[in-house]
């Protein structure tokens, strides 16, 4: 087990809510649903540590957990996709989603999750163009591996990283949270990435 501790921090609905210190940030971001909460607590073998869906889309918040006592902080961004998209990529996150992912020296890199079994959304195109035009390192790790059948593995990676059209320097881990494979190949690319 790579994660010997984690803890739920606080959750903070803006700016006057973070935490002014230096230990790095790493941001998950996905549609409501792909399994956010879920892979935080596969990530850290913590079943209670991140709620699993209750009411999707209702969270405004971000909620932030220690790792490994200050080596880096996850936190939890409330999931997209359920609002209606207009127009302009910007409107598709909260204001407050916008301050942190534009603003925030801490936040080092963003963890993308979607799901293996389908196309990505508008939405998700939305959130990769917008965290490449900002510039933040993104890993894409796609969920629910245990939901595909053997010959539709790299086909599915293929239509991902087609859609998305995935830069190279991006990485991009299939996991499943249900048995958890790959889920510490995640945590040791977060901490190359971080170089912690
Ligand atoms: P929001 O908080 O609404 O944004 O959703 P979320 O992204 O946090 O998703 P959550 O972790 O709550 O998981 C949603 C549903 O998918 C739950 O029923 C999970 O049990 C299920 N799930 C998550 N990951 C996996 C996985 O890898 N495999 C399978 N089979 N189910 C999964
Ligand atoms: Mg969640």
């Amino acid at each position: 087990q790579k994660v010997k501790w984690s803890e739920f921090i606080k959750s903070a609905a803006g700016i006057e809510g973070w935490i002014d210190d230096d230990i790095p940030e790493v941001l998950f971001v996905g549609r409501s649903n792909v399994g956010k909460s879920s892979f935080i607590n596969a990530l850290t073998n913590n079943k209670k540590l991140a709620k699993i869906s209750s009411t999707p889309g209702k969270t405004r918040l971000l909620n932030f957990f220690d790792i490994n006592k200050g080596l880096f902080r996850i936190v939890d961004a409330p999931g997209y996709g359920y609002a209606k998209v207009n127009g302009k990529m910007k409107e598709q996150f909260s204001d407050m989603m916008n301050q942190y992912m534009e603003t925030r020296p801490n936040l080092k890199l963003v963890v993308m999750l979607v799901d293996l079994r389908h196309k990505p959304t508008t939405d998700d195109l939305g959130m990769y163009k917008y965290l490449k035009y900002y510039q933040l390192p993104v890993v894409v790790v796609g969920t629910k591996l245990d939901k595909l059948k053997q010959n539709e593995i790299k086909k599915n990676e293929k239509m991902i990283r087609d859609t998305l059209e995935l830069k190279p320097s991006d990485g991009f881990i299939k996991i499943s949270n249900t048995d958890k494979r790959n889920v510490n190949e995640v945590y040791d690319e977060i901490c190359k990435r971080l170089e912690v």
